[in-house]
């Protein structure tokens, strides 16, 4: 049995926003199916995955690519996931009008609140089609219900760091998230999808087309535009994966967490290669009901996407490091430092 084991059901395959860093932001056409997930389809999948149950640590969550309170039975998909004993997880803008009460009542077991500033200007920018004064309000309204009726869910700010709010916007959700007794998680922003880092890395020269695979998307000046944002640029990540030892390199090749300890079902029930990649033609089966356990892992683990992926380092989360975690935590100096950055790199508004 595994430790920990996750399941990305995506129950809306549409968004109200349309973040740079996201494929539903920053690819023009939506190939995969858009619309509601529909109870039906959910309940037959949530009773596959509690058969299955990969781990005692079985985590459901509502979401791949797209927004999860724009479904109206969001409340009544939680209830079922929490009936099987499998841990439900919301991850939501929190920029729509959806009845966050009845969210609350339905007891998640995580919440997590994705956003990216504290100022209009700098989460307008990265979190596009947001409205800043939306985010707030419905941010005291979660407190207010979370303390109305004493919730148990783990409510969580999701804080995608970039550099143009790695201080100001940073210190203050971070005394926010103190004061409302959430969770504070910075994790530094990427560029998603798997397709447009390599669109990415082409365009540069760092690639050539043989990596392609039937990649669809190009890079467009908008790209461009979040990229300069960005902390690590792909290219960065890029050198750092080439800067290993090649025995280093090789002993991180061969195992991807999104393979082995994750699968996505997209709102149509199908099943695509990863939670990283988008297009179509990365998808492994059409249904995810029909499939057993381990034909679906075989299929997984012959698609040749993932050899490409892996050579170039794009399966693992370069972007961590040591200093990165130290100036994100509350240890010494890691406020000064980030200040510095942030002056270096950055555009700090205080
Ligand atoms: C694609 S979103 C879909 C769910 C929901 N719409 C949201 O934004 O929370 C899935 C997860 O990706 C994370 N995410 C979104 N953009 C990101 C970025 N640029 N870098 C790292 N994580 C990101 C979000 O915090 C969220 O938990
Ligand atoms: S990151 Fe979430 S909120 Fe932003 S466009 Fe993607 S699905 Fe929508
Ligand atoms: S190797 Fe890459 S494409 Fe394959 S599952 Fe992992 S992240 Fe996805």
């Amino acid at each position: 049995m595994k430790k920990k084991y996750q399941y990305s059901v995506e129950i809306a395959g549409s968004c109200n926003f349309r973040c740079p860093s996201c494929p539903v932001g920053n690819m023009d056409n939506r190939q995969k199916a858009k619309g509601l997930m529909d109870f039906k389809l959910f309940k037959d999948i949530i009773d596959k995955i509690s058969i299955e149950k990969p781990s005692d640590n079985t985590v459901v969550s509502v979401f791949d690519w797209g927004e999860p309170t724009l479904h109206p039975e969001l409340p009544r998909f939680i209830e079922y996931i929490n009936s099987k004993g499998l841990i439900s997880r919301v991850s939501s803008n929190l920029n729509t009008n959806a009845d966050l009460s009845r969210i609350i009542k339905a007891a998640p077991d995580q919440f997590k609140i994705s956003l990216s500033g504290t100022q209009k200007e700098t989460y307008e920018t990265t979190h596009k089609n947001g409205n800043l004064y939306l985010l707030k309000s419905n941010i005291n309204r979660l407190k207010y219900l979370k303390d109305k009726f004493s919730s148990k869910t783990e409510f969580i700010f999701g804080f995608h760091v970039y550099k143009n709010n790695l201080y100001r916007d940073f210190n203050e959700l971070k005394d926010l998230a103190k004061e409302l007794d959430f969770k504070f998680e910075p994790i530094v922003a990427k560029l998603m999808p798997i397709e447009k880092v390599m669109a990415y890395l082409l365009q540069k020269g760092i690639i050539g087309k043989e990596y392609l695979q039937g990649i669809k998307t190009t890079i467009t000046s908008k790209d461009f535009e979040l990229i300069k944002l960005l902390i690590f640029s792909p290219e960065a990540d890029h050198k750092k994966w080439i800067s290993f030892a090649d025995s280093v390199r090789n002993s991180l090749t061969g195992f991807c967490k999104k393979r082995e300890l994750k699968t996505s079902i997209a709102v149509d029930g199908s099943v695509p290669l990863c939670c990283g990649t988008f297009e179509n033609q990365f998808k492994v089966s059409k249904n995810f009901l029909d499939e057993t356990t381990e034909n679906l892992h075989k299929k997984r683990l012959k698609n040749p996407f993932c050899k490409t992926c892996m050579e170039l380092g794009l399966h693992l989360d370069l972007a961590r490091s040591r200093v990165i975690d130290y100036s994100f935590s509350e240890r010494p100096f890691s406020k000064s430092i980030r200040r510095i950055a942030s002056e270096l790199i950055g555009r700090p508004s205080s």
